[in-house]
């Protein structure tokens, strides 16, 4: 079956409200969590040119990469270390408008300018992982950016 995206939109809110749909019909049709991180780091990719998206699991308190779009990256990240791990222990979003300026980041990839993470939580409020999305550009991520990859994550049945 063919699954294209479909992205005509100009500013990025609209990006967003056109690929929300289509992502929540994708992950409608599989209840695997990894797949549908798959197509989740895809459609971001891809839908929303960022540089690179992608999901980093806990494992034996780690995090682990998981599926991910874009460059080879770091593979394990520390609780508590870099923009990842960071968000991982605080519990909440961290947006890096400039990641030279963030102590402790961890550079995967020297193109990488800021960023954005969102911890994974599951139904008992505990953080599983995080999507971690980076652009080239400084200062590409605002709350626009937060609420729309909070309603993408909330589709995810984790
Ligand atoms: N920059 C992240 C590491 C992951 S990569 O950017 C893909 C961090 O500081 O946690």
């Amino acid at each position: 079956m063919a699954k294209e995206l479909k992205i005509t939109a100009i500013t990025k809110e609209e990006q967003y409200i056109q690929l929300i749909p289509q992502i929540k019909a994708l992950l409608s049709d599989e209840n695997d969590a990894i797949s549908n991180m798959a197509n989740i780091c895809a459609a971001l990719k891809f839908g929303m040119s960022f540089f690179w998206v992608g999901f980093y699991l806990v494992k034996e308190n780690q995090l682990v990469l998981g599926p991910f779009q874009g460059p080879v990256a770091c593979t394990r990240i520390d609780f508590g270390k870099g923009v990842c791990g960071s968000a991982w222990q605080k519990k909440h979003v961290l947006i890096v408008p400039d990641v030279e300026q963030f102590s402790g980041h961890i550079s995967c990839n020297s193109l990488s300018k800021s960023e954005i993470v969102i911890p994974l939580v599951d139904s008992n409020k505990k953080v599983i992982g995080v999507l971690d999305v980076d652009s080239e550009k400084l200062n590409n991520f605002d709350n626009i950016d937060e609420r729309y990859l909070i309603e993408i994550l909330s589709y995810l049945v984790i």
